[in-house]
């Protein structure tokens, strides 16, 4: 093993190695000075004290000079650099802590990125670069063209390593290469189009909303009030589980969180049940990963003693280890029996038991794919409804439009999703809706990268009169989908709004067509999501469905659990800030702080 670079696990090997490089040179130089001058001991301590400070920011301008001068040899200008107000810029990185728990949905960074009057940004936080990029044509960049120099990279491996450990979302190079090859072929285009599947999940969720209680203040015995993203959330964990490894979790036939007695979760509403702790700690997981990204290299200070994210993966991992342990014992009889593998009907848990022995391997995998299944596709649900919910107009179209095109019972087929007009006939209604609200709240709304150990990477200008901006080697990344996404010069003054007519109407529809690297809620290039088909489908029949039962739909903000209220200062807020009825946050994926409370109409 490679001594200076301790395994991914462990972290605190290589917090020991950061320390003997931070510490040890100025200690060294402490010690020569004090031995070679007679000093006295208070002079002596505060040799050493000052040493450190004093090599650092020695370190600190040589890097920067080191920089500058490779970004001019390259003929490249370095990224714009952000002076705080404090050393290592301390200030920015408590202000963004700060606003991850408090603010508004990645608002802090737009805002530094606003205030330096840029697109693309170094925050040089605790002495490393760190750049912020809101820039569609950068970002393009780094997925597309500059793929080979853009990389996950062991920093951010490293924070998602308990939680993910080998999975395909936190390798690089070859093992994800491996592991991409090997899952393709389990979203083929007939595997993602199974509407039974999907039916059989649908009617489940809407059997489960049909039969929950009446809820306080009910006018009617039709009205239902439910948590709609823990209701989505269920579908889809147990329609992933059914489609990727044949299980059936029946999380839907389990109690649902009650209006006015739910309590705040980790994200949305909680149950006390066995799915009730694994969705809890699931959701501890993923945000103890995004805390340990915001804490930067410092991360493993605060865990030397103690892994954060231990408890919740030994209970995500207890949750899904019998579904290992059935597949891998179904293997081996199947080998013993010496019956052929039948790829055409094996699903991904039965294939990877076939390829590994490795417990270990198949369960991360299958905790990847259940990441990716559950928690993207149910928010883009939890969105689609909360924004329906808000504006009656498209609510009330798109329902006129699904019972016209699909009846008030009829299970949806392809053909007719696809052609449902909405209001113009060459596009689907519901693909319409969904597409707006990806744009507006991307699932996954940000993403990471950094750069290899080679060359750094040149990324080239995006505008007139811009320079190309050089990166250097082992840089990380944070960019914005929702930023670009969501910015009135690509999609116009109405950017901030909902208009699903921009997916339909031609003149709409150009800024698009003219360059649709500005709508990148998959992802682009190599990495670009494998169940970007399966996710279209599984939520446009959700929609069919739901909206086929639905009649009205409108916010139920008295049962959103306490802690969990919109903060009162937004509503003077600009921009997409004033306009929400709810408190939207991301650790991985987007979610309703507290869940999404609504009040519905069911059909007789
Ligand atoms: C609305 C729903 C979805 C959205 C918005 C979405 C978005 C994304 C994004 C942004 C990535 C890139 C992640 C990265 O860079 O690490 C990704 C990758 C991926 N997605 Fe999705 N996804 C969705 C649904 C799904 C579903 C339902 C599945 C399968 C069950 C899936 C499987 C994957 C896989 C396997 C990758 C990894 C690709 C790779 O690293 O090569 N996704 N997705």
């Amino acid at each position: 093993m490679d001594v200076l670079r301790p395994g991914l696990a462990n972290y605190r090997g290589l917090l020991l190695l950061q320390c003997a490089k931070f510490f040890g040179p100025p200690l060294l130089l402490a010690h020569l000075v004090t031995k070679t001058a007679s000093l006295s001991p208070l002079a002596k301590a505060a040799v050493y004290l000052a040493a450190v400070p004093l090599v650092a920011a020695v370190r600190d301008k040589l890097d920067i000079w080191r920089n500058d001068r490779e970004a001019a040899r390259r003929g490249a200008k370095p990224v714009p650099r952000l002076k705080g107000k404090l050393p290592g810029n301390l200030d920015v990185m408590m202000y963004l802590v700060h606003e991850f728990e408090n603010g508004y949905l990645l608002q802090a960074y737009q805002d530094l990125l606003d205030q330096n009057g840029v697109k693309t940004l170094n925050l040089r936080l605790m002495w490393s670069d760190l750049i912020l990029c809101s820039d569609e044509g950068h970002v393009k960049y780094i997925l597309t063209n500059g793929f080979p120099q853009w990389i996950k990279s062991d920093r951010f491996i490293r924070a998602f390593e308990t939680f993910l450990g080998h999975g395909i979302f936190n390798r690089d190079e070859d093992l994800w290469k491996q592991q991409r090859a090997m899952a393709r072929p389990f979203f083929g285009r007939d595997r993602v189009r199974d509407l039974e599947l999907f039916d059989a999940h649908a009617s489940e969720a809407l059997r489960a909303l049909r039969s929950s209680p009446l809820p306080p203040g009910a006018s009617s015995a039709n009205e239902r009030a439910l948590d709609v993203q823990d209701l989505v959330g269920r579908f889809m964990v147990d329609s992933a589980a059914d489609f990727l490894f044949g299980a059936q979790l029946d999380t839907l036939s389990r109690p649902l969180p009650i209006a006015g007695k739910a309590e705040l979760g980790t994200k949305g509403s909680k149950t006390d049940d066995e799915f009730g702790d694994f969705v809890q700690a699931f959701e501890a997981a993923q945000l103890r990963c995004i805390e340990r990204i915001n804490e930067r290299w410092m991360w493993p200070i605060g865990e030397f003693f103690n892994d954060k994210n231990k408890d919740p993966v030994r209970i995500v991992k207890a949750y899904i280890e019998p579904f290992v342990q059935k597949a891998v014992e179904e293997e081996k009889g199947r080998r013993e029996r010496e019956e052929p593998f039948d790829s055409e009907t094996a699903n991904l848990l039965q294939y990877l038991a076939s390829v590994s022995d490795d417990k270990t391997i198949i369960r991360d995998q299958l905790l990847n794919f259940l990441l990716a299944g559950r928690d993207t596709t149910a928010a883009l649900l939890t969105f689609t409804i909360y924004l329906l919910s808000i504006h009656e107009d498209v609510f009330r179209k798109l329902r006129a439009e699904v019972l016209s095109a699909v009846g008030p019972d009829a299970m949806p087929d392809f053909e007719t999703m696809r052609n449902m007009p909405y209001p113009i006939a060459n596009e689907s209604a519901v693909r319409a809706v969904l597409n707006e609200t990806l744009r507006l709240f991307p699932p996954v709304p940000t993403n990471q990268r950094g750069t290899t150990e080679g060359e750094g990477s040149v990324l080239p200008p995006t505008r007139p009169g811009d320079d190309p901006l050089y990166v250097p080697p082992s840089t990380d990344m944070f960019f914005f989908y929702i930023h670009f996404q969501r910015n009135s010069e690509l999609w116009g003054e109405d950017a901030m709004e909902f208009v699903p007519e921009r997916w339909i109407e031609k003149d709409k529809m150009k800024r698009y067509l003219d360059n649709p690297m500005i709508f990148l809620p998959f992802h682009a290039g190599p990495r670009i999501c494998l169940g970007q088909q399966l996710a279209y489908n599984e939520a446009s029949f959700f929609m069919i469905r739901f909206l086929q039962q639905v009649e009205s739909l409108e916010l139920a903000s008295e049962f959103v659990p306490k802690g969990a209220e919109v903060p009162a200062d937004w509503k003077n807020a600009k921009g997409r800030m004033g306009m929400e009825r709810v408190w939207p946050k991301t650790a991985i994926t987007l979610y309703v702080k507290g869940g999404l409370w609504v009040r519905m109409k069911l059909r007789e």
